[in-house]
């Protein structure tokens, strides 16, 4: 059986701590905590082998797109223990159109809305839910801009437990809350940002007992992490020049970054992706960083996109952030909402829809292109956090230009009228 720690990921300290602890941070440094095993890279090089071996399905945890992958998260002996919902498995699409209009050589997204809840937090919830029940807690919670809490929502009722979810009043798209509230969570609206809400459940997670499930518990992280290994296999283990990606609490490039480390420690990468977050203009505590040569983040305290998936002005996993671009060498960028909504509308015209947090990623790169920040021959992927049907009210908001919706009367006469102009 491999090695299993919880520890410290603030290298400087790396205190290990118990693997049953109920903090989600270091009682040493305050640092955030992570998994690491002692993986072994003799046994590494049949594991592509293994993992492909599993592709035609069988048990919930060979056709799941995470516990695939297990001997990367060795951390249930039994698999059969696992709730899953069959996440992961997402398309990698080539987009020869928008590579050119860009300008790079090559393009292509990784596509995670297409998960069971319609984002990337399933890849993290069904191994953080996993854990809860392995520690027979009852109630999971978190706070949201709406994707963990629906994930989170559907792997708890999948298991039987209760779901809390905190979000600030009035900020969070209709179709996400819907989700948290089809699957029985209670939803508590609290405060006026994503920030605000999850100070508050912080302070309450212990004392009420509750098992926290954002992106600060480091099971979350196991299971995001699988999304490199995935990539890598869908591309024949040949690395990207850059991976791009949307950042709010900048749980999504740690857990990336860890993936990409892990495959490079046993073997199974040959070269090192750099690494990009993009973050709304409004809500890009991060970028103004990394850009600015800061090791310190000053937050945003009023944090401000259309984009409300990443509207978040403090995001609690800056310092392993900054730890993954450091090892990647990393870029960041920020796009403000009108960049983001082109860029949503260019991938729509290449039939990839996504939400408008998703699409920042797209807006980010073109601008590192044109700034030649990206080299022009570079061969890129794109990750595309969420579906189209998060946001459908962002939509309707930005159809100028589209032909959209006309009403007729209800004859032959009248559709014809309404078509006119148009055909
Ligand atoms: N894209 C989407 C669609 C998201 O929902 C989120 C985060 C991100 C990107 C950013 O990922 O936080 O790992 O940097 N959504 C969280 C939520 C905060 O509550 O659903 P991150």
């Amino acid at each position: 059986m491999t090695r299993v720690e919880l520890r410290c990921s603030d290298p400087a300290c790396a205190r290990r701590v118990d693997r049953d602890t109920a903090t989600y941070s270091c009682p040493g440094c305050g640092g955030l905590l992570e998994l690491s095993y002692d993986l072994s890279p003799e046994r590494a090089q049949d594991w592509p082998g293994v993992w492909r071996g599993r592709l035609p399905g069988g048990a919930d945890h060979d056709r799941s797109g995470v516990w695939r992958f297990r001997e990367l998260l060795p951390l249930f002996p039994d698999p059969s223990v696992a709730v899953s919902l069959g996440e992961g498995r997402t398309p990698l699409i080539e987009v020869p159109s928008v590579a050119a209009s860009v300008g790079v050589a090559e393009l292509a997204v990784k596509h995670l809305g297409v998960n069971p809840t319609g984002s990337f937090k399933d890849l993290g919830m069904t191994v953080c839910v996993t854990e809860a029940v392995r520690r027979g807690v009852k109630v999971v919670a978190c706070a949201s801009t709406g994707n963990t809490s629906a994930s989170m929502a559907a792997y708890a009722a999948r298991a039987g437990l209760r779901a809390l979810v905190l979000v600030p009043r009035g900020a969070v798209s209709g179709a996400k809350l819907a989700q948290a509230l089809d699957f029985g969570a209670l939803v508590v609206e609290a405060g006026s940002s994503f920030d605000e809400a999850f100070a508050l459940l912080r302070a309450i997670v212990e004392q009420l007992g509750l098992y926290l499930v954002n992106s600060v518990n480091p099971f979350r992280l196991e299971g995001q992490k699988t999304v490199a290994v995935e990539l890598l296999e869908q591309r024949g283990w040949r690395p990207p020049d850059y991976v791009v990606l949307p950042g709010g609490n900048l749980g999504n490039v740690s857990a990336l970054a860890k993936g990409l480390l892990e495959l490079w420690e046993v073997g199974l990468l040959s070269r090192m992706p750099r690494l990009v977050v993009v973050q709304a203009e409004g809500a890009s505590p991060f970028h103004r960083m990394w850009s600015g040569g800061r090791r310190e983040l000053t937050p945003e305290l009023e944090p401000a996109t259309r984009a409300t998936a990443i509207r978040i002005g403090n995001p609690a996993n800056w310092p392993r952030a900054r730890r993954a671009l450091e090892r990647t060498e990393g870029l960041t960028e920020a796009v403000s909402d009108l960049e983001i909504e082109s860029a949503k509308r260019e991938l729509a015209d290449s039939g990839i829809g996504c939400e408008p947090a998703s699409a920042a990623s797209l807006a980010g790169l073109r601008k590192l292109v044109a700034r030649g920040q990206i080299e022009a021959g570079a061969d890129v992927v794109l990750i595309l956090t969420g579906h189209q049907l998060k946001d459908t009210d962002y939509v309707g908001e930005h159809l100028s230009g589209r032909p959209g919706i006309r009403s007729a009367e209800p004859s032959v006469e009248g559709v014809g009228a309404a078509l006119r102009g148009w055909l």
